[in-house]
């Protein structure tokens, strides 16, 4: 895809097509007043007529407009006028793009914009614009005999701009916004692929391909039998009903010499039977979709590795399959951590913390900067925060905040939750140092308190994405995050925003 930006009026540029945005109750956006002017008073009529929609999203395609070079004029609505924001010019972008989509458009020119658009604003909106690019022509078509829908044609994206002054900041947050929409594909591809195929040894490859691809990037898989001398016998508890083999895959990014790391720990769960703790069977098929920390850390060195940042990034991927069988653990057996402490399993499908867990400690070579680790851990997470918000946790109040702040701003947000003592009591056991199930009340907060009890002493968030990871229903499907928020993390500790 190429982006360009202009300072050259809506109606004036030779495009395929311009999408402007009119208000509620009539009120014209830039673009749309720049193309009402030219035409003659044609928004403004048809709005009169009620041909055009103000509500957030709805589009209408004009063709051959009089005194407009373009040849196609998408009318989108923009909602509430003093309301538009980052997060509605996205959807607005994203269904004017939608409405195209049946067009032969080639070329469009976004003239959508926020009121307060100059330095970091511009910034922000080019980058959205790259990113709602990738999500709207993102296809999942591996899968299919008959690759039909192959999506539009789109080569060539302008963004109007109010000054030249805002071209180098739009142009970066385009560059950004394209690397954090590949590292998203790659976490989608990752969490769509079924289960018979994305195994813990595709997800290897995957990292060893991702090496080759960029210099920068190292990976080196650890074995079973790797695992086992390390002692991390509650990651290898979880796979003996298994005959994939589970892997640890660990990732390097090296852009600063000598500097510690930021560690990104991704759940790798390939599929989440429940292991003899079976689930029910509806929906089960989802939990295909328990290894989406895992793509979304990987999702992120890509991005990392892409914009070649300053900085150091490691990932340590547990991968295993969790399944019920003749080998498999039984709820009252206790394993032994890599960190010595052992752990009373109740329940077989509280297994990501019983992989985490030795992630984590063995994390620690690393002498990580900070650690953070990305999960799709608890439905209780989704009871408590639905599919909007990503639980954060953390044993430090201002990473967490930190982390909140990051979403805000990639619009892909976090809502923190407490760790606190009260919560981890529920985790005792009497038979081992702790039980890896803390009963039903405040479950995703007892289970980054099971996570806890492995960090001590390092700087360290957990990140709940059971409810954000994927879509369910009509649309199923991975949706990248927290791609967008744990790059807008890495950007802003090296510096890299305006
Ligand atoms: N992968 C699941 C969590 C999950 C469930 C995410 C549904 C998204 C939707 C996890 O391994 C799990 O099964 N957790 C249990 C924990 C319980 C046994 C303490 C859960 O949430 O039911
Ligand atoms: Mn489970
Ligand atoms: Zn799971």
């Amino acid at each position: 895809m190429k982006y360009f930006t202009t300072t050259s009026k809506a109606s004036k540029r030779a495009a395929d097509c311009v999408i402007v945005g009119i208000y509620e109750r009539g009120k014209l956006g830039a673009g749309a007043i720049d193309i009402d002017a030219a035409s003659g008073g044609t928004v403004k009529r048809l709005i009169k007529n009620g041909d055009l929609s103000g509500n957030l999203g709805n589009c209408t395609v004009l063709n051959d407009v009089a005194g407009v070079r373009a040849a196609r004029v998408v009318v989108v609505g923009l909602g509430k006028t003093g309301a538009f924001d980052l997060a509605k010019f996205g959807r607005a972008f994203a269904a004017a793009l939608r409405a195209i989509s049946r067009t032969k458009s080639r070329q469009v020119l976004n003239c959508l914009t926020l009121e307060d658009a100059g330095g970091a604003g511009s910034y922000y909106l080019a980058r959205q614009t790259a990113q709602v690019v990738g999500e709207v022509l993102y296809r999942f078509t591996q899968m299919k005999s008959v690759k039909k829908n192959a999506g539009m044609p789109l080569s060539k994206v302008g963004l109007a701009i109010a000054g030249r002054g805002d071209a180098s900041k739009s142009m970066r947050g385009v560059e950004h916004g394209s690397a954090i929409a590949s590292g998203m594909s790659l976490a989608k591809d990752l969490g769509n692929l079924p289960p018979n195929i994305c195994t813990p040894s595709y997800l290897a490859r995957a990292a060893q391909k991702l090496a080759r691809e960029n210099k920068k990037i190292q990976t080196r898989v650890l074995s079973e039998a790797e695992m086992k001398r390390l002692g991390m016998h509650s990651l290898l508890s979880v796979t003996h009903g298994t005959n994939q083999p589970a892997k640890l895959i660990v990732m390097q990014y090296k852009g600063k010499a000598g500097a510690k790391p930021i560690v990104l720990v991704g759940k790798g769960v390939t599929f989440d039977s429940g292991g003899i703790s079976l689930k029910p069977g509806p929906g089960m098929d989802e939990m295909k979709f328990d290894m989406c920390g895992a793509a979304g850390v990987m999702g992120t060195i890509a991005a990392v590795a892409k914009l070649k940042l300053p900085i150091n990034v490691n990932v340590v991927i547990p991968t295993v399959e969790n399944m019920p069988g003749g080998l498999a653990s039984r709820p009252g057996d206790v394993v032994k951590s890599m960190s010595g402490l052992t752990i009373e399993i109740l329940n077989t499908d509280a297994e990501g913390r019983l992989i985490l867990c030795d992630a984590l400690t063995y994390a620690r070579r690393f002498k990580p900067e900070t650690i953070i680790d990305v999960a799709t851990l608890t439905g209780a997470c989704v009871v408590a925060l639905g599919h909007h918000r990503t639980a954060v946790m953390s044993n430090n109040d201002k990473l967490s905040a930190e982390i909140v702040s990051a979403g805000i701003a990639a619009e892909d947000r976090g809502w923190p939750l407490p760790l606190a003592d009260e919560y981890a009591k529920q985790l005792d056991s009497n038979f081992a140092d702790m039980a890896n199930v803390g009963g039903r009340d405040g479950g995703a907060i007892t289970a980054g308190c099971f996570l806890a009890k492995f960090t001590d002493g390092m700087n360290w968030a957990h990140l709940d994405i059971a409810g954000t990871a994927w879509k369910t229903g009509k649309q199923k499907g991975a949706t990248g995050r927290p791609v967008p928020m744990l790059t807008e993390f890495v950007l802003a500790r090296c510096g890299a925003l305006p």
